[in-house]
């Protein structure tokens, strides 16, 4: 399969090219949505692209798009795309309704990590909300917290609470998003932790569309989740993960000061991450992906 960092679709009108994905304007309205193999650390694109990346996000998106519709509705339509377009695009590509993005980073953690780690430490909250004394790095919270965060242009999201969601998008849809988010997380995890994995936490985003809320983007990818192998979890540590960490590891050990631009990868921290990645697709869907 083709690496492809960047699309070029002369016959589509350019919708938005994010840090990963190429979304272009079908002529019926609706999306296409093509994750290349980019891949973003720390907020900032690297040079390589990630052989197979974009195919594992976009059938791992399938894979629990499919699983969770029954708790909330999404945007997929399919994956049948129009003639006339480039072969590199299959298996990466999905066309989707063109939803109304809510600002809100719908983020739920089952365990603590990143952030929500970090803010616990200096002071006792995730998000603002109160936690119990002496938990420490990757250790289980008492139940699932939503703990969202706002989608900021440029840089880092940053955290808010309950009355500063509900101020962003409205009460009642704050409400509505709460719930729905804690749902899908608690039947994803569940569900991963029959195939021997911890879903520690998980980001989703949600749109409007004809007036109702429907889930929106990737869901459930190691991009945007922390999946943790089960047998090796220990708490008081972090946690080896299915996604960049040899990446993380990589650029720490060159002393990168995550700015931009980032540095070019070596080819074995390339080969890794694909490995990576997919491991995480098998080991999830319990399906071999194909090569
Ligand atoms: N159905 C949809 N309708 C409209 N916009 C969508 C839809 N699904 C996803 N998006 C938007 O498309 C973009 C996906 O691109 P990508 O994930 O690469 O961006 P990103 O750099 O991560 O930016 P962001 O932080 O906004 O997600 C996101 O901004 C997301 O909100
Ligand atoms: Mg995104």
């Amino acid at each position: 399969m083709e690496v492809i960092t960047k699309t070029e679709l002369k016959e589509l009108k350019l919708f938005s090219r994010g840090k990963v994905r190429d979304t272009y304007e079908l002529p019926d309205g609706n999306l296409l949505m093509v994750a290349t193999d980019r891949l973003s650390a720390f907020d900032v694109v690297f040079p390589n692209g990630i052989p197979y990346k974009g195919a594992v996000l976009t059938e791992l998106s399938l894979f629990w798009f499919e699983k969770l519709k029954g708790i909330v509705d999404n945007h997929l339509i399919s994956t049948q795309l129009p003639s006339g377009l480039p072969n590199y695009l299959k298996r990466r590509s999905m066309i989707v309704k063109r939803a109304k993005p809510i600002k809100l980073e719908c983020v739920v953690r089952g365990y603590l990590a990143g952030s929500g780690l970090k803010e616990y430490n200096e002071h006792g909250t995730v998000c603002g909300i109160p936690l119990p004394k002496g938990l420490k790095n990757s250790s289980k919270l008492p139940r699932p917290i939503f703990t969202p965060s706002t989608k900021e242009d440029v840089g880092h999201d940053i955290n808010i609470n309950d009355e500063q969601g509900a101020k962003l998008v409205g009460k009642e849809r704050y409400e509505k998003l709460k719930e729905i988010s804690l749902k899908l997380y608690q039947t994803a995890a569940d569900y991963a932790a029959t195939r021997g994995i911890i879903l520690a936490d998980t980001k989703f985003e949600f749109g409007e569309y004809n007036g109702k809320i429907i889930l929106i983007d990737e869901v459930l990818t190691p991009d945007s989740s922390r999946y943790w192998p089960a047998d090796k979890y220990k708490e008081g540590q972090s946690q080896p993960s299915y996604d960049k960490q040899y990446v993380r590891d990589y650029v720490e050990s060159i002393g990168w000061d995550k700015k931009p631009p980032a540095p070019s990868l070596p080819e074995e921290v390339v080969k890794k991450t694909t490995e990576k990645y997919i491991e995480a697709y098998e080991k999830i869907t319990g399906k071999k992906f194909a090569r």
